[in-house]
């Protein structure tokens, strides 16, 4: 039996190298399959996807996944349409999903939903997003693209540059980096630091420096890893719009990088990343987004079939 089979995946820290590797595997034989064959792997199964909060990837790369391993989804992608506008409570809701489903989806705004979620669901639960706490399908397609870009990971020097406060997607990537020969570089806002609760986790694996200056590492990086300041999580506006726009990635940037170094972000970008950039060889973040459906037609074909794919 392959040990995804009926799994859930709630956090980047259940996953050890070992079984990054295996869904890294997978994905290139889903990307290498032919049509036909990739769409017996989940034929008749359904994935649920309910999204408490905002997405556009996420719940589409999983629709798009599930469509092409010839299953099909069925959710709830605006909360305010369904049940749970009405007080049906977070447990009733997935429990429901959970007969009309094979595996299901969540995105919710609180930590810990989808341990909870998997708790009282009799299907697989993906963790599509819980809080500021992690974003792990987001940090597989990360090291995934990394991977194919960059054709390692080990010896690669990393700087992830935004918002690590409230970013989960920066959490789950830091908590799989831990699992490689990587030197990771920090750079954000004195108030969008990492959180110290987790500081002294990853710590515990990773070697890492924290700056607010990107101008110390931007010639020496391989990877720069870019995120949005997540206004949506700020407890104060005015806090927000003392960092808004601290950091903008543009073609003067870069200038100052190496010329094989690749530039990702988990999207959505606002100002982050100015425009221009996207066109540059260095710009990795549109594939990034469509490594995602494989990625999580990998995972998918993993959990849904016992002997893998
Ligand atoms: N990267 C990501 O999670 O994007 P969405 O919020 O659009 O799903």
């Amino acid at each position: 039996m392959n040990e995804f089979f009926q799994k859930d995946i709630i956090s980047v820290r259940d996953l050890d190298k070992q079984k990054l590797e295996t869904i890294f595997d997978a994905t290139e034989k889903i990307i290498q399959m032919d049509p036909n064959q990739r769409r017996e792997i989940a034929r008749g199964k359904t994935l649920g996807y309910l999204f408490f909060e905002p997405s556009t990837r996420t719940r589409l790369s999983f629709q798009a996944a599930i469509a092409s391993l010839g299953g099909t989804s069925l959710g709830i992608a605006d909360i305010a349409s369904s049940s749970a506008q009405k007080g049906e409570s977070l447990a009733d809701t997935v429990k429901i999903m959970s007969i009309y489903s094979d595996v299901l989806v969540l995105r919710h705004n609180l930590d810990g939903s989808s341990r909870f979620a998997a708790e009282v669901s009799t299907k697989p639960v993906i963790n599509g997003g819980s809080g500021t706490e992690e974003h792990p399908t987001q940090a597989i397609q990360d090291l995934f693209t990394i991977r194919k870009e960059k054709k390692k990971i080990d010896g690669l020097k990393i700087g992830i540059i935004g918002d690590l406060k409230y970013g989960r997607t920066v959490y789950s990537l830091l908590y799989a980096l831990g699992h490689y020969d990587v030197e990771v570089h920090l750079i954000s806002p004195e108030t969008l630091k990492v959180r110290p609760d987790s500081v002294y986790e990853i710590k515990k694996r990773l070697s890492f420096t924290e700056s607010t200056n990107i101008d110390e590492y931007i010639d020496d990086l391989d990877v720069l890893y870019v995120t949005r300041i997540q206004k949506e999580r700020f407890p104060d506006e005015e806090e927000y719009l003392k960092v808004k726009g601290s950091y903008v990635i543009g073609l003067d940037m870069l200038q100052k990088m190496k010329d094989n170094a690749i530039i990702l972000h988990p999207l959505p970008r606002l100002e982050e990343i100015s425009t221009d950039v996207d066109n540059t060889k260095q710009a990795k973040y549109f594939e990034q987004a469509e490594y995602g459906k494989y990625t999580r037609a990998a995972l998918l074909g993993l959990i849904l079939n016992r002997d893998g794919f």
